[in-house]
């Protein structure tokens, strides 16, 4: 086994980031909140900008809301490395999604600089803007900005309340008119590697260590939106009804069908809402917000097109208005091959137990992954559980995937 770098401090510092990070978190939910487009997130953000420059990064938070930190190469090498991940969470979701990679990224750069190594190449930790899905159905702002693929279209989508992502961004301090300023020229980038708990069953189930991600799903959400009529619940007789409440359900059951035809498709309609939402009353009208995953694209386009007749069949049948609009959605991406095999020796060297796995949760990875070599780590998660306060990883596994991480960027960076 070559001689590989251990954590400094044995990983403490990382674990009290880890937990320092899960204490700013509205407290009035279950579990861990910290949502994009919050005070609490800006309090997250510059908290990390903070550790950054504790760290020794030259450090900053660019005009989407990103935090970004540079560790100085040597110079004897053109180009750069880019490390990180988010540490915005789902609602009442875990403490260890995407912060693992924030505060393992901070570990590399303090051990590099404790262990006297200068890497050859400019090293980037990135602390992601608003990776999960945010009120607009956008995930992944962060990354789409960075990459130049946040559209002004991506800006006039509503939340429920008709309010414009847009303008939702003054909370975040982000100048939806300055977005162009976080596009990043990414053509010196020779790598981007995110360590990510697996968020899935896989790992644990093995009794593997380590995952080598080889592709990250695609997702394509959605909005759909039923317009019926209100009437009295008592009087009403059912087959003159249009109630939009029934068909959201039965569009909710679609989802359900359409998805479960191959053991890797997904499909969950995660939010719904009747107006006006009384029990003795006919709804008038419905919104279901969902989503389809599947590594297979050209599923998602077979799945798209067949909730769409779904959900038109179940207003007709009722005389309910369907509208369905397809949302900000996510390509499936491989994973680089090449920086793959640097990782797969790595983890080998390291003498920890490995598998290749596919991704079915989405990653700003996903994105970098469209402009530069791009490779993902995943440490296990216990039961598989994920957004949700049971969500949990070992310490000693998290410790585990930051040595891969760091082992990873020094041979990389040739050290
Ligand atoms: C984000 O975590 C997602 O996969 O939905
Ligand atoms: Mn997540
Ligand atoms: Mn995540
Ligand atoms: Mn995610």
């Amino acid at each position: 086994m070559t001689q590989r770098i251990a954590l400094a401090d044995q990983g403490e510092q990382l674990l009290a980031d880890l937990e320092a990070l899960s204490g700013l978190v509205d407290d009035s939910l279950p579990g861990w909140t910290r949502s994009a487009l919050t005070e609490l997130d800006v309090e997250g953000r510059h908290w990390v900008l903070a550790r950054m420059k504790d760290a020794g990064l030259d450090a900053r938070i660019d005009a989407a809301g990103n935090v970004i930190g540079v560790l100085k190469g040597d110079g004897s090498a053109r180009g750069r490395i880019m490390t990180g991940s988010h540490t915005d969470t789902v609602l009442s979701g875990g403490r260890f999604d995407g912060n693992v990679g924030v505060a393992s990224a901070l570990e590399v750069v303090r051990t590099l600089r404790a262990s006297g190594i200068t890497l050859a190449h400019d090293l980037v930790v990135i602390d992601f803007f608003n990776e999960e899905v945010n009120p607009y159905g956008l995930s992944c702002v962060g990354s789409r900005a960075l990459t130049g693929g946040l559209t002004a279209a991506h800006l006039r989508a509503q939340n429920q309340e008709g309010v414009a992502f847009g303008e939702a961004l003054a909370v975040a301090r982000v100048d939806p008119n300055r977005l162009n300023e976080a596009v990043m020229d990414l053509s010196d980038v020779i790598a981007y590697v995110e360590l990510h708990v697996e968020q899935g069953p896989n790992l644990e189930a093995q009794g593997t260590q380590i995952g080598l991600v080889t592709d990250i799903t695609g997702v394509a959400p959605f909005r759909s939106i039923f317009k019926g009529r209100q009437d009295h619940a008592g009087t009403t007789p059912m087959n003159i009804r249009r109630d939009a409440g029934c068909a959201a359900a039965g569009t909710v059951l679609a989802v359900e069908a359409i998805a479960s035809e191959h053991e890797t498709s997904r499909g969950t309609s995660g939010s719904i809402t009747f107006t006006p939402d009384a029990v003795n009353v006919v709804n008038e009208a419905a919104e279901v917000w969902g989503e389809f995953r599947s590594p297979d694209a050209e599923w998602i386009t077979h799945a798209r097109e067949r909730l769409l007749e779904a959900a038109h069949a179940e207003g007709a049948k009722r005389g309910v208005e369907v509208e369905l609009e397809w949302l900000a959605s996510e390509e499936p991406v491989p994973m680089s091959e090449p920086l793959t095999a640097i990782t797969t020796q790595v983890v080998s060297d390291m003498g920890l137990s490995h598998t290749r796995m596919y991704s079915g949760a989405g990653h700003d990875a996903a994105f970098m992954a469209l402009q530069v070599p791009t490779a993902m780590i995943f440490v296990p998660s216990h039961d598989g559980r994920s957004h949700c306060p049971d969500e949990f990883t070992e310490s000693a596994d998290i410790l585990a995937g930051a040595e891969v991480l760091l082992n990873t960027i020094v041979e990389i960076s040739g050290r």
